[in-house]
């Protein structure tokens, strides 16, 4: 159990590959890192918390200005196997840091942009590129179902 979603990894399953400035590509998996580390709870610990905690916790570190990321990018060697998500890459290899996410602020619950647009994992910025996972693909088409039904049925939380 997570002591705070600003202090868990966040861990993107697929593979992509990122081209550098003189155009080599490199595989990888990336990973949010909290950069206070991870926390967890005991089972104990837990049970006296109240339902929406995480939520809660997560608008007051934010507000504290607490909620902070690195950027890793997990690199894939050759002979990895790169078109899987659930596959994970062997555990020593090495993590490059490409930058740093800050939380700066949580929206009110059934309301933020992200109830009118659709969230698609083969869109992609410059230079990064999908694998050949076949999930990458599949997920494109129920994702715009669930833009059509949220935009006729509106949020269900
Ligand atoms: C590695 C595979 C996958 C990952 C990492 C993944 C991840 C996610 C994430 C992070 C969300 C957003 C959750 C949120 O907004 O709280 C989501 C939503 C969703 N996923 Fe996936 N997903 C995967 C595969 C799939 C597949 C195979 C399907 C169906 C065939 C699917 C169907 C959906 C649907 C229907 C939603 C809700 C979309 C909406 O709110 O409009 N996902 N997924």
């Amino acid at each position: 159990m997570p002591a705070s979603f600003g202090s868990i990894n966040y861990w993107g399953v697929h593979a992509f590959s990122f081209t550098n400035a003189k155009g080599n590509k490199q595989f990888g998996k990336w990973i949010f890192e909290p950069i206070g580390g991870t926390q967890g709870l005991s089972d104990e610990e837990a049970k006296t918390k109240g339902p929406s905690f995480l939520f809660d916790d997560l608008r007051e570190r934010v507000a504290a200005g607490k909620v902070a990321f690195d950027f890793n990018l997990q690199l894939a060697q050759p002979g990895d196997r790169i078109d899987s998500a659930v596959v994970p890459l062997p555990d020593d290899r090495r993590k490059v840091n490409m930058g740093r996410l800050v939380v700066k602020s949580v929206s009110a619950d059934s309301g933020g942009d992200c109830l009118n647009i659709t969230f698609n994992p083969i869109v992609l910025p410059k230079g990064v590129e999908p694998s050949n996972d076949p999930m990458l693909s599949a997920r494109a088409a129920p994702y715009v179902v669930g833009l059509g039904r949220r935009l006729g049925e509106g949020a269900k939380q």
